[in-house]
């Protein structure tokens, strides 16, 4: 019932030449399923993604979003622009901008937002870091992660959202959660926010994501609760990310 999304997280990483090498490679050889693809490359190429993606399988979404419409707000780039470059979805709440860019649940909630006003699919991104996993406060700080976001955008909005379990210990280290692990969490995020709409939960895709690669997606994704993954790494390379779209059908 629920169709499987893999998301390609290109974060800052690759050239134009490489990006667009990339994105041909993935429209040309992406084999036919039923899982919904996306890429989210940096802002500033975009532009040639959209061309490239255009009439193709593969959606495309961007890296962050800002809180604001418009303004004076160097830098930033607001939803509505993304929009403009064909962007289907937007990545909130990464732990790598929550732990180096300062964006706290508050910061991510408008995010959030922004996104959802706009008709723009926001990637919520959840996770503990070891030390939180190792207290045993792991279904806490994912609560209070996610409660931030129920609070202000209420479960409605969950309705054009992908949650994605990513917990800080597992992204970028070659060091997975084991598919129980993720699933028990999963699991507790699918509960938690059926506790405010059932049918909203049951629909919601909540993806994993952590060093995920073409040789362990497959048993991630076949766990009950997983529906499918955001890609870091192995997104950056066609063939691996190619092969691990084959695992989520
Ligand atoms: O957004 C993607 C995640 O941070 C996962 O990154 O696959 O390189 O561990 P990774």
């Amino acid at each position: 019932m629920r169709q499987p999304f893999v998301a390609g997280n290109w974060k800052m990483n690759g050239s134009r030449e490489s990006a667009g090498r990339l994105l041909e490679d993935l429209v040309r050889n992406l084999s036919p399923g039923n899982r919904e693809v996306a890429v989210c490359p940096p802002f500033v190429y975009l532009a040639d993604a959209m061309r490239v993606l255009k009439g193709s399988e593969i959606a495309l979404g961007a890296q962050n979003v800002s809180e604001e419409e418009s303004g004076a707000f160097t830098g930033e780039v607001s939803a509505t622009m993304l929009q403009d470059f064909d962007c289907a979805y937007v990545i909130v709440g990464h732990s790598e901008r929550r732990a180096l860019y300062g964006e706290t649940d508050e910061v991510v909630a408008r995010k959030f937002m922004a996104a959802v006003r706009t008709g723009l699919r926001p990637i919520l991104c959840v996770g503990e870091t070891l030390e939180q996993r190792e207290e045993g406060i792991t279904d806490k700080i994912i609560g209070e992660q996610l409660d931030a976001i129920l609070g202000v955008a209420g479960v409605h909005a969950f309705k054009e959202a992908v949650v994605a379990y990513e917990p800080v210990w597992a992204i970028g280290t070659g060091q997975t959660a084991s598919p129980d692990q993720a699933q028990a969490v999963h699991a507790m995020i699918r509960s938690r926010v059926a506790a405010a709409d059932d049918t909203i939960a049951a629909g919601l895709r909540i993806v994993y994501g952590g060093s995920v690669k073409a040789t362990n997606a497959s048993e991630l994704f076949a766990m009950e609760d997983i529906d499918g993954g955001l890609i870091g790494g192995a997104s950056l390379d066609a063939e691996s990310f190619l092969s691990i779209c084959q695992s989520a059908e």
